[in-house]
């Protein structure tokens, strides 16, 4: 698939079929991401695959339990609302065939000399950057895909202690993949003019 194909392609794939992610499909995916740049080519991440589908579900209890509580201590009605519309989006991982739990590290990795020397974090733009490699080698490979932030915002340590991802990893999100079961229409997205300026 040509490449431009593949950026317009990927959506945001919530829903997938009992279809696995074959093995060497996953081994190009993971090896999309590991090709990735990233501040001084220190690849902060670390990636977690996880497919045993008990596992997967303990994962996802785990997200909806942190939620339950979460809305049990919110005291305004707006933002328990609001945590409720979540749940699916922190929860759909569940049932994707596979999980990568992408972990990173806080810049600077093991380099005190060059704290604060970065107006923001390049670890976290390096490891992004190996996230959308994932999502767009799924989609190259017509998988779907999707990125998840949610869970680590509700059940993050959690997550991390069932993961056994021991400091100073962290765990980012999760990037669900799998045989998209519905293919959801383009969202809208702002005008070139709207998002770029060209100084010649
Ligand atoms: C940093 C980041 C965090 C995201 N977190 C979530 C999430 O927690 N749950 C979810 O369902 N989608 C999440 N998404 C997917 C976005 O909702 C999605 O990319 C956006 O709505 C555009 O839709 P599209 O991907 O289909 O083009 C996230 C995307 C990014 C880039």
């Amino acid at each position: 698939m040509d490449f431009f194909e593949v950026v317009r392609r990927r959506r945001s794939i919530r829903r997938f079929t009992s279809d696995t992610v074959k093995e060497e499909d996953l081994k190009a995916i993971l090896e999309a991401a590991r090709l990735a740049p990233s501040p001084k080519n220190e690849q902060p991440w670390h990636f977690i695959v996880i497919r045993n589908p008990e596992f997967k579900k303990q994962l996802q209890e785990m997200v909806n339990a942190m939620m339950d509580t979460r809305i049990q201590l919110e005291t305004d009605e707006v933002r328990r609302r609001r945590i409720e519309e979540m749940r699916f989006y922190a929860n759909y991982f569940g049932q994707a065939p596979v999980v990568i739990a992408v972990l990173t590290q806080p810049w600077p990795v093991g380099r005190p000399e060059l704290q604060g020397l970065q107006a923001f974090d390049s670890g976290l733009q390096g490891v992004s950057m190996a996230v959308a490699y994932i999502l767009l080698a799924a989609t190259a490979l017509g998988y779907g895909s999707a990125w998840a932030t949610a869970p680590v915002d509700f059940a993050g340590p959690e997550l991390e202690a069932m993961l056994g991802v021991e400091k100073p990893w962290m765990l980012l999100g999760l990037a669900s993949l799998g045989v998209a079961a519905h293919q959801p229409r383009p969202l809208p997205r702002k005008d070139l003019d709207e998002i770029s300026t060209f100084v010649d």
